[in-house]
């Protein structure tokens, strides 16, 4: 057992405590059919609302890496409460030299003050990441001239952080999606359902990690609203 990263102002852990990486990989990658879809894709976009630790990021830049490296990765990412260098290193201390590299290469570009607003980092010629940093409902609504492939909701659970899920996210989804793009989610709580369902979205409850008996996932099929 390792120590899970936490946070005190949520009381909740950044990642499961099982094995953090595999029920990334299964909910978000998997649950998004990733890196599958990008066999006929020479570019796209993941966004993820709560980055963290950036496990997701980290795994995403690998899977990049062995499966897609001619294709152009953005990945878009919300966060309020930006971790620092140190505490970014320690949570992800558990896979050691995984990704290591990685991690530092993303810290030589991390902003020192992390002010509130839009921090393009441009990673490697191949991805991108676009960090902002502030609430999600504000910073969802300012984000403009994309369209999202995927989204990974990532916030804490539902029940301590229900900011995470509101009506403001869930329409900026639809808002910035097309017909098809995904979305993939770790709980399975009923108002996130009615939430993205009522924004446009098919919902499909399916087998959760590890433990977890259910997580959502889904399509947007709604009509997109002008970018
Ligand atoms: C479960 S953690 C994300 C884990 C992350 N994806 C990772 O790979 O480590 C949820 C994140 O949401 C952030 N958060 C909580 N409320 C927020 C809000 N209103 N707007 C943006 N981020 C928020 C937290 O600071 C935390 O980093």
């Amino acid at each position: 057992m390792y120590d899970v990263p936490r946070s005190n102002a949520f009381d909740d852990i950044y990642f499961s405590v099982e094995n953090g990486a595999e029920e990334s990989e299964f909910v978000f990658f998997k649950g998004s059919n990733l890196p599958q879809s990008w066999d006929t894709n020479s570019s796209y976009t993941i966004a993820e609302t709560g980055f963290g630790t950036g496990l997701n990021f980290f795994l995403a830049w690998e899977l990049l890496e062995k499966n897609a490296p001619d294709l152009k990765l953005k990945f878009i990412s919300y966060e309020m409460y930006p971790l620092d260098a140190e505490e970014i290193r320690k949570g992800l201390s558990r896979w050691g030299s995984r990704f290591e590299n990685k991690i530092e290469k993303f810290l030589s570009l991390y902003p020192e003050q992390r002010e509130t607003g839009r921090h393009i980092l441009e990673i490697t010629p191949s991805l991108t990441l676009c960090l902002y940093i502030g609430d999600v409902n504000e910073c969802l609504p300012m984000t403009q001239d994309i369209v999202v492939d995927a989204w990974f909701l990532d916030g804490f659970t539902p029940a301590k952080n229900p900011l995470m899920w509101t009506d403001t996210v869930f329409k900026n989804m639809a808002r910035l999606s097309k017909e098809g793009t995904s979305f993939a989610t770790f709980t399975s709580a009923g108002f996130v359902k009615r939430g993205l369902q009522a924004a446009g979205f098919d919902v499909e409850k399916t087998k959760g990690f590890g433990r977890k008996r259910e997580r959502l996932i889904g399509k947007f099929t709604g009509e997109a609203a002008s970018k």
